[in-house]
């Protein structure tokens, strides 16, 4: 067995059986965020592009002249266009993510509109160990360029383990520019990860389908249900598939049982205060500059 099949093999042997996030995103997940983030009610990617548009400038100013721009899950890099239109004299975009067809395809989209910028993608798990490219032009810095709140899908020891792995990426006289989304109404909440197209359900059920298709399981995705709820307490969503009768599926040669109205954790998606951001930043050795 690969140790990644291990891996979700003790996820799921936990008493609150877990798949992590990250296998969401195959190419049809990847597809499925592209439509959430065009949903009415996911209010975060276009309260972050109004936030872009808005502080450009000044962003660009704080990245400077030359500098290597490194974007975890860039995903299609919708908001990076604003930036790579402001950025004056790019020593290179490396976008890295996962989804690596995905990843292929917004590289070379992002080739073709701005012909002048070296692209360098990188298709890697961000959470475990990865090289980046040396770039043609030396950079006189590095900017970890993080956006759409994907911080909040790790929990806070994982998420300072990122912060601290983006911070020696990011280097002497490097920077990190990364969005988080802050603690709202919960109803506001609720409605962006129960979107009534229902989107969101099918992405949550994907993770079953890419297991399925890509590591040898069988689970009957017509069994189980999405959930998705809001706890205020812990300022994070709870994203689950609920198991819709007592049934069995396979993974990595091992037998798993789960109940009638059992769930499957798929993630968790935290939301901030600034000061409590601040404080985790500072935790991971970054000082905020705005
Ligand atoms: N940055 C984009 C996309 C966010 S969706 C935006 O703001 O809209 C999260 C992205 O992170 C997806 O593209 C997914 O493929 C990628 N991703 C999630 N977990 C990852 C991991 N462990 N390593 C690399 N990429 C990951
Ligand atoms: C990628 N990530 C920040 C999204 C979020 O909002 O936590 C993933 C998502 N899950 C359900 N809808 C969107």
């Amino acid at each position: 067995m690969t140790s990644e099949l291990a891996a979700i093999v003790d996820g799921l042997n936990e008493p609150q059986k877990k798949i992590s996030p990250k296998y969401f995103y195959d190419e049809r997940g990847s597809q499925l965020f592209e439509k959430i983030t065009e949903l009415p009610e996911y209010y975060l990617t276009n309260a972050e592009l109004d936030i872009m548009k808005t502080y450009v400038d000044d962003m660009a100013a704080l990245v400077g002249p030359q500098a290597s721009l490194i974007e975890f899950g860039s995903g299609s890099s919708l908001k990076t266009r604003i930036l790579l239109e402001h950025l004056v004299d790019l020593a290179a975009y490396v976008p890295v993510d996962i989804s690596q067809e995905h990843l292929w395809d917004s590289a070379q989209q992002i080739r073709k509109e701005f012909p002048a910028i070296d692209v360098r993608p990188v298709v890697a798990d961000f959470t475990q160990p990865f090289a980046l490219p040396t770039p043609a032009v030396m950079p006189v810095k590095n900017v970890v360029y993080f956006p759409g709140s994907t911080i909040g899908n790790f929990e806070h020891e994982a998420s300072l383990d990122l912060l601290r792995v983006m911070y020696q990426e990011a280097g002497e006289d490097g920077a990190l520019l990364i969005g988080v989304d802050l603690r709202k109404e919960a109803d506001v909440i609720n409605r962006a990860y129960n979107d009534r197209a229902g989107v969101t359900a099918e992405f949550n059920l994907n993770v079953l389908r890419h297991l399925n298709t890509s590591y040898g399981a069988n689970f009957d995705l017509d069994a189980y249900e999405h959930s998705a709820v809001y706890d205020k307490d812990e300022g994070r969503v709870v994203v689950e598939l609920v198991s819709q009768a007592d049934q069995s599926f396979e993974i990595g040669g091992a037998r798993f049982y789960i109940a009638n109205g059992e769930t499957i954790l798929t993630e968790y998606s935290h939301k901030y205060t600034l000061e409590g951001f601040a404080r985790m930043a500072n935790a991971a050795g970054f000082t905020v500059a705005e």
